[in-house]
């Protein structure tokens, strides 16, 4: 990990803050869904915990660790960002293994930058009828937003003007693992003009 965090030049959520607040995130989603009774559908199938592949990896193992309540889980993957860091057009190179009509979907995101990518996925989504749609971004970047986007759940927002990596979260494929969300110093972030620390 040594090779990971020397190009580390601030912490932003350190690991026990993260931990924390999932706690906090998965108690107020269990009192939700479970309060409304709705912890299944009329079916009686439970919740459908969508991941977005690959950065909602790590929070969505995270997070539903902390769900006191039966749930299911699949994944999509989205592709918003060509080269990994300018924004472009949204694909969905893998989409979901199930049906979600008539079911009660909780969407998982990573980060909701523009909001182009989950607007698109929750457009997709509506138009295969699930009962419920929600979505739970670990990060929101409000002041980044591009498009009008409702979240029912978020984990942080973050008011700087940051690219973050860690937590799932990458540049290049590459910080992942880390098990915080931290700013990469200037001398290791590629030149694209983003913010480091
Ligand atoms: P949006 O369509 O602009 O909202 O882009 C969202 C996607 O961009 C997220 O799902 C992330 O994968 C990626 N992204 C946005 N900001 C960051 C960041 O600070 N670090 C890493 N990835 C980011």
């Amino acid at each position: 990990m040594k090779d990971l965090t020397k190009a580390i030049g601030r912490i932003v959520f350190s690991a026990e803050e993260i931990e924390n607040r999932i706690k906090q995130l998965g108690r107020e989603i269990t009192n939700d869904y479970c309060r409304r009774g709705a912890a299944q559908d009329a079916k009686g199938r439970p919740i459908l915990m969508v991941g977005i592949l690959k950065g909602a990896l790590v929070f969505m193992a995270d997070l539903i660790r902390e769900l006191d309540f039966p749930i299911e889980c699949d994944f999509i993957a989205a592709a918003s960002y060509g080269d990994g860091i300018v924004p472009g057009e949204v694909r969905i190179l893998k989409d979901l293994n199930c049906s979600i009509a008539g079911r009660d979907v909780l969407i998982v995101e990573d980060i909701v930058d523009t909001g182009h990518t989950l607007k698109h996925i929750v457009k997709a989504f509506l138009a295969r009828s699930p009962a419920t749609l929600r979505v739970c971004p670990f990060l929101d970047k409000p002041y980044r937003r591009e498009v009008e986007l409702s979240t029912a759940y978020v984990g942080f927002v973050l008011l700087e003007n940051l690219f973050v990596v860690g937590y799932g979260f990458d540049i290049g494929e590459k910080y992942r693992n880390l098990p915080y969300v931290g700013v990469l110093k200037s001398e290791y972030m590629p030149d694209q003009g983003l913010s480091t620390a």
